[in-house]
């Protein structure tokens, strides 16, 4: 199978011009001007951008969670991301306590197979190191192709392990090329504070927000950052909301410490105000670390504009308004927590960052395609277009008016976070490994077509699939 892309403007994190690009079988193998080649598929992609597919390094399809399970599953929450212009995205597996990670890895394994719509690999999340997986096990985990570990540091009695947990991960991480990574919110400080609002009677959404100050989230970022450097290890945190969070990150970096952050599409649109809406419209806007003052959104922008934070994720974690999130209604603490996004993070970022002139078009693919790819292993397979990579493409129209809604998108939620938002800009044609999945608003791809990929180590390339041994 061949495909000939002509005369669209190829954008990566580093380049930006016209020329036609042609696809044999999974791989580019060729980029040019004018090339006069037969391709079993020609798009003609004249006054459209060509962007590598971009990746998703934080997501949760088919998570028990909250007393519930995320109402995406693999088949339904990958076709929204390559609806989206994503073709590989990162999911965690939550170690249940007391099982072995092997058996985690099996299971989530289980829940993809032949329903695969893109690309995806794993992260492990630690909860239990002492009757569940040993560190010795953990330790095995990036031969097997998942090369990060995470760790929760909020979710008390649920997710949330202690120091110790943490710190020997980190050890382990450091020795075996592995990459922490951390949901960074002082668990015990806001347990305590969701005890005091429930005993004082305050059981609305809102309150979600309000038990999880900022300050919570600086201080546990920095601690994580602290010990991170003690043990060796590098860290990602995931998530960031806030100033108080991005500081120490900031230093961190200018430090030259081995620190990355992210931010989701989410922190930049939404605010207190919207948790605060009345008839449990709130609900909707509950996740963790929650919705902050909207004096935020312009340290988030300027953060991912100077590489303070270096990826923009969507932390996909749906939950329905209607059936889940009232789970919730008479106690914010029951609302499960996560909200839905992996269809329009390129839609929204290309918006308000690109179009509003807050971030360059390269910029936009280095923080949505190429630090993802880089940070997680998965370059230069994927988050670029360049000859040798995989042909992961999204013919992007930079005309083309959306409206995003619910009842458009093709997650299972009931909701969206940006619902009524007009857009200029959207994908057209999405590509993963040189096979359409995507043409004008039709899915052409069936179940299956996704595969699982075995990341690199931090800091290593994932090499061209034909020249390793077992992809
Ligand atoms: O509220 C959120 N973010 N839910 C998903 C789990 C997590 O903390 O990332
Ligand atoms: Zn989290
Ligand atoms: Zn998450």
């Amino acid at each position: 199978m061949s495909v000939l892309i002509r005369g669209g403007r190829i954008v990566t994190a580093a380049d930006d011009y016209v020329a036609d690009l042609y696809v044999e079988d999974e791989t580019i193998t060729l980029i040019g001007e004018s090339l006069d080649l037969q391709a079993d598929k020609v798009i003609e992609a004249g006054g459209k951008y060509v962007l590598p597919g971009c990746v998703d390094p934080h997501t949760h399809l088919d998570m028990p969670f909250g007393g519930t399970v995320t109402i995406d599953d693999v088949e339904s929450g990958q076709t929204a991301a390559a609806f989206g212009g994503t073709t590989c995205h990162v999911d965690f597996i939550i170690q249940p306590p007391g099982q072995s990670f092997a058996a985690a890895l099996d299971d989530w394994r289980s829940k993809a197979t032949g329903k695969q719509m893109i690309d995806m690999g794993y992260h492990m999340a630690v909860t239990d190191l002492k009757e569940g997986g040993s560190l010795e096990e953990l330790a095995t985990l990036p031969e097997q192709g998942v090369t990060s570990y995470k760790l929760f540091m909020a979710y008390k009695g649920a997710l949330m392990v202690d120091d110790e947990t943490l710190f020997k991960t980190m050890e382990v991480a450091a020795k075996t090329g592995a990459l922490v990574m951390v949901h960074a919110e002082n668990g015990d400080v806001i347990d305590v504070l969701v005890k005091q609002a429930l005993a004082a009677g305050n059981t609305e959404p809102l309150y979600h927000a309000l038990t999880r100050p900022p300050e919570a989230e600086g201080e546990a970022t920095n601690r994580a950052i602290q010990l991170a450097h003690l043990a060796g290890a590098p860290l990602y945190v995931v998530h960031v909301t806030c100033k108080e969070a991005v500081e120490p990150i900031a230093l961190a970096r200018e430090k030259g410490w081995d620190v990355w952050g992210e931010t989701c599409t989410q922190y930049f649109f939404t605010s207190l105000e919207d948790i605060a809406k009345p008839n449990f419209e709130g609900a909707k806007y509950v996740f963790s670390p929650p919705v902050r003052d909207a004096s935020n959104h312009e340290v988030l922008w300027n953060a991912v504009r100077t590489n303070v934070l270096s990826v923009i994720s969507t932390d996909h974690c749906a939950f329905l308004w209607d059936g889940q999130k009232t789970l919730g209604k008479d106690d914010f603490s029951k609302i499960p927590n996560g909200g839905p996004g992996i269809e329009n993070r390129l839609q929204m970022i290309h918006e308000f960052g690109v179009r509003s002139g807050r971030i360059s078009l390269n910029r936009m693919v280095e923080l949505l395609a190429t630090s993802p790819a880089k940070l997680f292993g998965l370059y230069p397979r994927k988050g670029t277009v360049a000859v040798g990579s995989e042909a992961d493409l999204v013919v992007f129209d930079p005309q083309k008016q959306v409206t995003i809604a619910a009842s458009a998108h093709h997650s299972k939620c009931d909701y969206n976070l940006y619902e009524g938002t007009t857009v200029t800009g959207s994908p057209e044609v999405v590509l993963l490994r040189g096979q359409v999945l995507v043409e004008n608003d039709e899915l052409v791809a069936s179940p299956g077509i996704g595969q699982f990929v075995k990341r690199a180590r931090f800091g290593e390339e994932l090499k061209p699939a034909a020249k390793t041994a077992s992809a």
